[in-house]
């Protein structure tokens, strides 16, 4: 797929442009703070009706203006098509596709299918789970818009759970030992408030066990397919030195359909106690996580920073290899200000692998280097907001 044309209206700093962007590469240039990455975030909004930068929607409405509009131009499908946002500045988000409002989410997700590289990903081995599980969430997403579905049911099921679970007995539990807790759920046992919590939470357990069955069935498939791909890009990379392995470690047991589900209540249920003396729930997709390991070893712990840099290199290849397999079409890459924190092997071999791939590419500086491997394509300038073609290179 790729996009035909980008019009924004009070987006960032951007009053008002219109863009017809190059169908391959297009090369965004401009100073810091001149909206190079203003232009990627309004690409991603159109995929995602979220930002990468921001969970306040509002921050994105020009300065002083009432509302902002995205409007993005696809080709995709052998179709034209078209997303429209509008963003107010209470937050609230307008979506439509083709002319007609979207409700769900789910339903935009596979239109524009963007993946991103920006240097905050080239910490992703060593970040914090919740990092990698945005990652998993995101990227399953796109290529399975039921999995987001199923994601914000268990959410939101979580969070009803979690406030039951936080209120159990009304008192802050942080001044209780465990054994006084323990002690507070034995007494409480005959108590009827506590069999109507039991009760609400056999309600949540149930409801999360079947969300988290289809999370982790979801998210084994995309990281079994996403370890085999990346695994042959490190190797290629890294000349057969290197063998990658990416594995799934999830606090849900899992056996295939349909016990699968059962099995994961119960380890919910005999969780219980738990939960209640830490005031959450304890285990879930929520609390899952990816492992890297090269030759065997962790390289979150053992990984030199060029290593990881591979991985996370590898990681976006083989996201883009994923798309095409599921999509059956190229999605679009975004390379926000990262080519210059990769060397330059590795520029190539990322230049190599996305031939046909519509590229959106921002830099502070142009590398004639980089330009020559990109042959071809439209140089973007952007400077305070507004967006100059240079001529064809
Ligand atoms: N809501 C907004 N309205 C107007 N300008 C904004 C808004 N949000 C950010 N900006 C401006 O956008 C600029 C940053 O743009 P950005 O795309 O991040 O820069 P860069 O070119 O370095 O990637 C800053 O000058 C900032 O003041
Ligand atoms: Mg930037």
């Amino acid at each position: 797929m790729r996009i035909e044309r980008i019009h924004l209206e009070n987006f960032r700093n951007y009053k008002h442009v219109e863009i017809f962007p190059d169908k391959s590469r297009n090369i965004i240039v401009g100073e810091n703070a001149q909206g190079k990455t203003n232009l990627i975030e309004a690409i991603y909004m159109a995929a995602f009706a979220k930002s990468f930068r921001t969970n306040n929607a509002a921050e994105m409405v020009s300065f002083g203006a009432k509302q902002g509009r995205i409007g993005i131009d696809i080709f995709s499908e052998e179709l034209e098509k078209n997303i429209n946002i509008t963003i107010r500045t209470d937050g609230k988000k307008m979506i439509q596709k083709d002319g007609k409002a979207i409700r769900k989410i789910a339903d935009l997700l596979n239109t524009v299918v963007v993946i991103i590289f920006s240097p905050d990903d080239l910490r992703i081995i060593k970040d914090s789970p919740d990092r990698r599980r945005t990652f998993l969430n995101s990227e399953i997403s796109q290529i399975r818009p039921r999995y987001y579905e199923v994601l914000r049911e268990y959410n939101e099921t979580l969070r009803q759970k979690n406030a039951l679970l936080k209120g159990y007995f009304n008192v802050s539990r942080k001044t209780f030992t465990r054994a006084d807790n323990l002690m507070l759920n034995e007494a409480s046992r005959f108590d009827n408030s506590r069999k109507f919590n039991e009760e609400m939470l056999d309600i949540y357990d149930r409801k999360l066990a079947d969300s988290a069955y289809e999370i982790v069935r979801y998210r084994k498939d995309f990281v079994e397919m996403l370890s085999t791909e990346a695994e042959e890009i490190v190797r290629k990379i890294s000349g057969d030195r290197e063998q990658l392995k990416i594995k799934y470690k999830t606090t849900c047991d899992f056996v295939t359909a349909p016990e699968g589900r059962d099995i994961i209540y119960e380890q919910f249920y005999n969780r219980r106690d738990k939960d209640i003396y830490a005031g959450s729930a304890t285990a879930g997709p929520h609390r899952d996580d990816i492992e890297f390991y090269i030759n065997g070893e962790d390289a979150k712990k053992y990984g030199s920073q060029g290593q990881q840099r591979t991985i996370a290199l590898a990681l976006k290849l083989a996201e883009i290899r994923m798309a095409k397999i599921f999509l059956e079409e190229s999605p679009i890459l975004l390379l926000d200000d990262v080519l210059s924190e990769l060397d330059l092997d590795r520029q190539r071999f990322l230049v190599s692998e996305i031939d046909d791939v519509q590229l959106f590419i921002t830099s502070a500086e142009i590398n004639e280097e980089v330009i020559k491997y990109l042959k071809g394509g439209t140089l973007l300038r952007v400077e305070e907001g507004s967006i100059t073609r240079v001529d064809k290179y």
